[in-house]
């Protein structure tokens, strides 16, 4: 049976699609790249978190300890005055594994490259996610990363009207830009973070096909300051070869991402938005989806999508669709 694209209704139907769509392409073998999912354990002891000196980021009156920072279930706040009031499990969590969704995910659902933007996804879409990690039929391409973090709250959450709550409050809020994309063919030097990159030092290395994604301060990321900008580096072309792809489909006009993810990729109905999102995290959920480390049944559109790109593909679509406009009222 062929799709017709046109027929598939603005809010579609999801679980009527995956059916017709997984069919038609052949998978190609994949091998998710190491490098797309940095991760720095430390070995030895940590040492404790300073719980003296207070810290602050620009343009905001207050201070916090790093051992305040680092609170899971009790999330601080550098602007309380530019989202509204956090119910509880955004702010306070649900001791002892549900850590507040603040806490990573930030009090105004910007988030982060590690984990992803909140802010502006359709509740629907967020509770299932949620339950999705919880039941982990939402996994990692990389065993160790970065899902353990998520799947252990979410499991950590007995109530499921804690995460509609924190859903609901998410989804209100709008994501505003905080990245920039750059095509280059050298890359400043930088290190693992933690579970990102951050810039090390002088000098460059070839970027050789990579997206390499950077705070502009480690500091300030390392703060939890929501208005810390992020460079992503990507090679020469890309946001050309993603917008290509994005409106043409890696496998004809089915899986063209704005067939399904709307012309501007700003979602439809409970199919999530994904412009000006963390190039980072679009690529690894491509990757996600194109090594079914995401099985939930809602995941299935995606596979046909995934199984006819390359890795140089993932790359430049996520690139381009980072680099687009977040939201309707704020056009480039
Ligand atoms: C300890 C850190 C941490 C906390 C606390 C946390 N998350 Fe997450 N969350 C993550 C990480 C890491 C990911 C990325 C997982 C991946 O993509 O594999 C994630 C991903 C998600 C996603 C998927 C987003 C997308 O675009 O697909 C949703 C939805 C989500 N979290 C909701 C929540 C909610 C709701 C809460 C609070 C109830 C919460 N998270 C608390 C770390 C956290
Ligand atoms: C046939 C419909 C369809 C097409 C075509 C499609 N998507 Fe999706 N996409 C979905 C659905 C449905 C989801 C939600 C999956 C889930 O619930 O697990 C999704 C999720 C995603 C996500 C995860 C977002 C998040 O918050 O974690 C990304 C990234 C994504 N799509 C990118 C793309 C790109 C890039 C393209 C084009 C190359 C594309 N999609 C084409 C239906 C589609």
């Amino acid at each position: 049976m062929r799709l017709s694209l046109r027929a598939i209704p603005a809010a579609l139907a999801l679980a009527a699609l995956p059916s017709v769509i997984t069919a038609q392409v052949a998978v190609k073998p994949f091998t998710a790249p190491a490098w797309a999912f940095p991760l720095l354990n430390p070995t030895g002891p940590v040492p404790p978190l300073d719980s003296i000196v207070l810290e602050r980021v620009p343009n905001s009156a207050l201070s916090f300890t790093r051992k305040q920072v680092n609170n899971g279930f009790d999330v601080v706040d550098w602007f309380p005055a530019q989202h509204p009031r956090m119910p509880s499990p955004v702010q306070y969590g649900m001791k002892p594994d549900g850590r507040a969704c603040a806490l990573c995910h930030l009090p105004d659902g910007q988030g982060r490259p590690e984990n992803g933007t909140l802010a502006g996804l359709p509740v629907e879409y967020i509770v299932r996610q949620v339950r999705a990690f919880r039941n982990e039929t939402r996994l990692s391409a990389s065993p160790e990363f970065p899902t353990g973090p998520m799947h252990r709250v979410a499991k950590g959450f007995t109530s499921d009207d804690d995460i509609r709550a924190a859903a609901r409050y998410y989804s209100r809020l709008r994501l505003t830009r905080r990245n920039v994309v750059r095509e280059v063919r050298e890359v400043p030097k930088t290190r693992i973070a933690g579970m990102l990159y951050a810039h090390d030092g002088e000098g460059t290395e070839p970027l050789a096909g990579r997206l390499i994604e950077v705070p502009e301060s480690l500091e300030r990321h390392e703060l939890k300051d929501p208005w810390v900008t992020y460079i992503t580096y990507v090679p020469v072309g890309s946001k050309a070869r993603g917008r290509r792809i994005a409106s043409s489909g890696p496998a004809g006009i089915a899986t063209a991402c704005t067939t399904c993810h709307g012309p501007q990729l700003l979602g439809v109905g409970e199919i999530p938005p994904i412009a000006g999102r963390s190039p980072t995290n679009i690529l690894r959920q491509l990757i996600n989806f194109r090594t079914r480390a995401r099985k939930d049944s809602t995941a299935l559109p995606m596979y046909a999508v995934t199984d006819a790109l390359t890795l140089d593909d993932m790359v430049a679509l996520a690139a381009y669709v980072g680099s687009l406009p977040p939201s309707p009222l704020k056009r480039k």
